[in-house]
């Protein structure tokens, strides 16, 4: 009953469009590590929300929060030696030359800087991004989304390449013949700008296809994209805020799965376990470019708590070991779902992974 006059009161102030998870809305109350607790009491495994990156609550990162914000929190065009380390910290986990962070509060708020960034550096327009691809919700974005977004109103500056399945469109083809032909529709993304008079600015993508259906694609994959992109002055963007943060497990970020350096990287989600933080990390030539031409700061994107929970997210990331213990877990789930999809019925029981995060919290 309860729950029913709040979904009556979210509808009236909210608005029925305002999405809600499955068709049953589930009101939950309480989380702890993997498991969220619904008004009822009931117990749910966690397998899908994708922002509690390590885990839900967890007292390290609500103990960050809560020391700094009982100490110290502004805007942030203050100094700050606890912005400055976590921007450090943040950068060292990258390859070079991706050497600088600029931060803000979402995914779509750093996708916007990225293509900023890019158009500006580059002096083009044109921007090619997948098919089925959602990247976020400001004006500029929601054009590179076609997920959400009709080819008649992504405008003139849009162009998608469809993502390999190497299920379905494999046909018999190596990875390299997969990898080449991905290029391929790349390479005529990038003319058909060259051909309607718009300047290439650059190539975005999730780098786990999150929202194409995540296809495992071979490793090395963009490689030989990225080198069309370049060779026509364009940018490689990399959007992090599904994959990054070792969520692939074998990488920190699904880039270095993909063999290609981004000249611009941006993250949000699990970067902030919850908390609203996101950024671009790019290389210094890119960011000193555009600031020096383009005012840019964020009121609250990067502050002293947000730097103080990041960098609690890193602690546990490191500790508890997360980027192994999403191997196991996903060759765990993996295998069971090929398990699935070549029987249709099965008795057979399999033991849960042993997992490399201890915590008993
Ligand atoms: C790949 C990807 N990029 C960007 C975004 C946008 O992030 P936010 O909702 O924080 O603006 C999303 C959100 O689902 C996403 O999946």
């Amino acid at each position: 009953m309860a729950t029913d006059s709040l979904l009556e009161r979210r509808y009236r102030v909210l608005g029925r469009n305002s999405p809600l998870f499955y068709d049953k809305p589930l009101h939950l109350v309480r989380g702890e590590g993997v498991w969220l607790y619904d008004a009822d009491g009931r117990r749910y495994l966690d397998a899908y929300n994708n922002v509690p990156h390590v885990g839900h609550c967890h007292p390290r990162v609500a103990a960050a929060l809560s020391r700094q914000a009982a100490v110290l929190n502004i805007h942030t065009r203050y100094l700050d030696e606890n912005v400055v380390a976590y921007a450090e910290r943040l950068t060292s986990l990258f390859d070079a030359p991706l050497s600088m962070a600029m931060f803000c509060c979402t995914g779509s708020e750093a996708n916007e800087l990225a293509l900023r960034i890019a158009r500006d550096c580059s002096g083009g327009a044109g921007i090619i991004s997948t098919a089925w691809a959602y990247h976020g919700n400001t004006e500029a974005v929601i054009q590179i989304s076609s997920l959400f977004t009709p080819e008649d109103k992504r405008g003139p500056n849009v162009r998608t390449v469809p993502v390999m399945d190497p299920y379905r469109d494999r046909a018999g083809r190596s990875d390299e013949a997969l990898a080449t032909a991905y290029a391929d529709d790349v390479k005529r993304a990038i003319d058909s700008f060259k051909a309607a008079g718009i300047r290439f600015a650059g190539l975005l993508f999730c780098t786990a296809f999150s929202s194409e259906g995540l296809p495992t694609v071979p490793a090395g994959f963009m490689a030989k994209a990225v080198e069309h992109v370049h060779a026509a002055g364009g940018y490689f963007i990399a959007d992090e805020v599904q994959a990054g943060f070792g969520r692939l497990g074998t990488h920190m970020w699904g880039h270095q799965k993909l063999g290609a350096v981004p000249d611009i990287v941006t993250l949000g989600k699990p970067m902030g376990n919850g908390h609203p933080l996101a950024a671009v990390v790019a290389r210094s030539d890119l960011v000193n470019g555009f600031t020096s031409r383009n005012m840019y700061f964020n009121t609250f994107g990067g502050n002293p708590v947000s730097a103080a929970v990041g960098s609690a997210v890193l602690d546990v990331i490191e500790e508890e070991r997360l980027l192994e213990n999403a191997v196991i877990v996903g060759n765990y789930t993996t295998t069971r779902l090929n398990k699935l999809g070549t029987s249709t019925c099965s008795s057979e029981t399999y033991a849960a992974p042993v997992c490399s995060s201890q915590s008993s919290w």
